[in-house]
């Protein structure tokens, strides 16, 4: 049986994962009517991502017995300066996460709560995985500054991104 405090405090990440998914989904449009179909695809993927995250951390809730609590879903911004100005967004937001995890974690370890440590690890990994996608591609999109054809090239490679479901789903 999952503990109230465990509970309370992954049903609150599952919100943030939401948001997460909503908040990727809108940069997905924000691209798409911005002309920029590749970076819509990253979006997109990222949007089926943090939905798949949400799953994930439900389907554990359930398997400890305890009762998922899905709250609202804040409003998320709609409109960017641009490419970069959307992934150092997504970056800043991911910190967030990862702090949430963290935390979740420290509080797993003082209430002795191994399984749901076991569980945090894959989100801990995955969580430097995608701060890391983020920076390279702030990297590559600072180099390339104002330049459109470099802009272009890093379109048509963010719309070669699939969705991959992750592992944990398929347990
Ligand atoms: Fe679900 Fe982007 O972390």
């Amino acid at each position: 049986m999952l503990n109230s405090k465990i509970q309370d405090a992954i049903n609150e990440q599952i919100n943030a994962e939401f948001y997460s998914a909503y908040l990727y989904l809108s940069m997905s449009a924000h691209f798409e009517s911005a002309g920029l179909p590749g970076l819509a695809n990253w979006f997109r993927v990222q949007f089926q991502e943090e939905q798949a995250h949400a799953t994930i951390f439900m389907n554990y809730v359930h398997q400890r017995g305890g009762r998922v609590i899905l709250k609202a879903i804040d409003a998320v911004p709609t409109e960017w300066a641009g490419a970069a100005d959307a992934f150092r967004a997504t970056l800043e937001h991911e910190q967030k996460v990862t702090a949430m995890i963290n935390s979740i974690y420290a509080l797993a370890a003082d209430e002795k709560d191994y399984a749901t440590r076991d569980r945090l690890n894959w989100f801990v990994s995955e969580q430097v995985e995608e701060e890391d996608n983020c920076r390279q591609l702030i990297d590559k999109l600072t180099l390339i500054g104002d330049n459109g054809m470099g802009l272009y090239m890093i379109d048509r490679e963010l719309a070669t991104r699939t969705y991959v479901a992750p592992s944990p789903l398929a347990e």
